[in-house]
């Protein structure tokens, strides 16, 4: 991936230097303009990923800099540095579409977060997703199975119109992959596209975060904030991980559903919005429903039209495309010559239950691809992988495989959980533990199942089938 180029408008001499110094350092090259009017010519007839701009300048200012090229390039990201007492220009401004504002003075880690935030949004518009073959660029949906052409006929005739979509699957099986590619097959793929990750935003956040606050709407709101929704005006609204939102701010967003309008936490106005939204969630809204989790009314608002992601089991005919474009991708990203797998190495990898989905075999042929060193990925490769990575310690081998022991593996994804990513740590570790009682039970009944099953006092159907699930010994089926 090229670096990110980032235009900086700021009159300020020292500061522009100071800044342009910082962002060098994290890998950006950066433009430096010291006029607005400058500023706005080079945005719109060079390519950036991202623009910062300072509010006062000469030439043109920071808000009319924003309203002019976000006419021009809606999906540009813009992002303003103002100084105390100019706020409400920079509300003004998100209003007429700046990614987000900094308020003077900021520190570096604040302005580089904001920048790698408002970069990686840019991407997952402009990276183009290829459906069923990869293209030269950017990153494409691969496999050919009935199963999954069902979903290419599905984005082809949802993407045109505006209807809402829902997006369901196991983890992993590309669901942020096929919103986007919905998006950029779209009549709205010029305007934004905006990711919200419901699971990740706290509860008590989330509200603002899609439908803004005014000032003083709550302890701690001291300026006035625009949403989600606001910002995602004309475009498209990504709410993933749905399933996941509190029934509170479901019934909020049942209400815009049916309204088209939002009110901010705390304000009386009502703002009209055109969003197309566009849900995705691993859950199973149905069993959520039954338990009251989740609410039946805005269920059916959502799934005027389903798309339904395979789990890889399901469609393991396609692991071989897979991998080979994994290899290609990882390959050039890496510098090395392209390889293919050994063929005994692709019959274990098609042969593997592959809970993580598409993500965990992105994972594993990855750092298989790094241990072969540029030499033939051999199964050998694949399985060491397979029992260290913490990812596939729930799946392949697990922590019966070697690796990491189960307590290692527990202290590894609760680690990870502090850190922010989303994994499902308890069915994780009841899995991994199931894993290595029924590993060590079947070793121990050198395989006859039977005997096996007795002893844990389970039904031999359910041995065969966790025996199955994960992936253990086949052979010696024992009487
Ligand atoms: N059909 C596919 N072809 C190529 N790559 C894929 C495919 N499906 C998923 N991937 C890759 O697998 C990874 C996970 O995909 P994605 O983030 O879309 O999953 P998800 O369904 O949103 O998972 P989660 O529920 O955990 O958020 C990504 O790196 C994505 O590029
Ligand atoms: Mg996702």
């Amino acid at each position: 991936m090229n670096e990110p180029k980032l235009l900086l408008i700021e009159d300020d001499r020292r500061s522009a230097q100071s800044l342009e110094r910082v962002l060098k350092g994290k890998g950006y090259a950066v433009t430096l303009a010291d006029r607005g009017d400058e500023g706005l010519e080079l945005a719109r007839t060079k390519d950036f990923d991202v623009v910062i701009t300072d509010l006062r300048m000469p030439g043109l200012s920071g808000l009319d800099l924003v309203r002019e090229l976000h006419a021009a390039k809606p999906r540009l990201p813009i992002i303003l540095m103002t100084a105390f007492g100019t706020t409400e220009t920079a509300i003004e401004a998100t209003k007429s579409g700046a990614y987000d504002y900094l308020l003077k003075p900021f520190e570096m880690p604040e302005l580089i977060e904001v920048v790698g935030r408002a970069v990686a949004g840019a991407r997952l518009m402009t990276e183009p997703v290829e459906l069923g073959e990869e293209g030269l660029e950017g990153q494409a949906i691969v496999g050919r199975s009935r199963a999954m052409q069902t979903v290419y006929k599905e984005i082809g005739r949802v993407a045109t119109t505006s209807a809402t979509v829902l997006i369901r699957g196991e983890t992993g099986t590309g669901k942020e992959l096929v919103a986007r590619a919905v998006y950029q097959h779209s009549e709205r793929a010029a305007k934004p596209f905006i990711a919200v990750n419901c699971a990740a935003i706290p509860e008590s956040l989330l509200e603002s975060e899609l439908f803004g606050h005014e000032r003083g709407a709550f302890t701690g709101a001291d300026q006035r904030r625009v949403g989600r929704f606001e910002q995602a005006h004309q475009g498209t609204l990504f709410l993933d991980e749905i399933g996941d939102m509190s029934a509170f701010t479901q019934a909020k967003l049942l209400r815009v559903l049916q309204d088209k309008v939002i009110q901010r936490v705390g304000g009386k106005e009502e703002i009209p919005v055109d969003v197309r939204i566009l849900a995705a969630t691993h859950r199973d809204l149905e069993k959520a429903i039954s338990e009251r989790l989740f609410r039946e009314d805005l269920y059916y608002r959502l799934s005027a039209v389903v798309v339904r992601l395979p789990a890889l089991r399901e469609r393991a005919e396609d692991i071989p495309d897979l991998v080979g474009y994994f290899l290609r991708r990882f390959s050039r990203e890496f510098k090395i010559t392209p390889t293919s797998p050994e063929a005994d190495a692709l019959a274990w990898l098609v042969e593997q239950p592959w809970p993580g989905n598409v993500r965990q075999l992105e994972n594993v042929i990855r750092q298989a691809l790094l241990l072969s060193r540029g030499f033939a990925v051999t199964r050998q490769h694949m399985e060491t992988v397979a029992a260290k990575s913490s990812e596939a310690a729930a799946s392949i081998g697990g922590p019966a495989g070697g690796g990491a022991t189960l307590e290692e593996s527990i202290d590894l994804w609760l680690k990870s959980a502090k850190e922010g990513a989303q994994i499902d740590v308890h069915a994780r570790a009841f899995e991994a533990m199931e894993r290595v009682l029924f590993g060590r039970a079947i070793d121990l009944a050198q395989g006859n199942q039977a005997k096996a099953a007795r002893w844990l006092n389970v039904s031999r159907q359910t041995m065969r089938e966790k025996l199955r699930s994960f992936g253990l010994k086949e052979e010696g089926q024992g009487p």
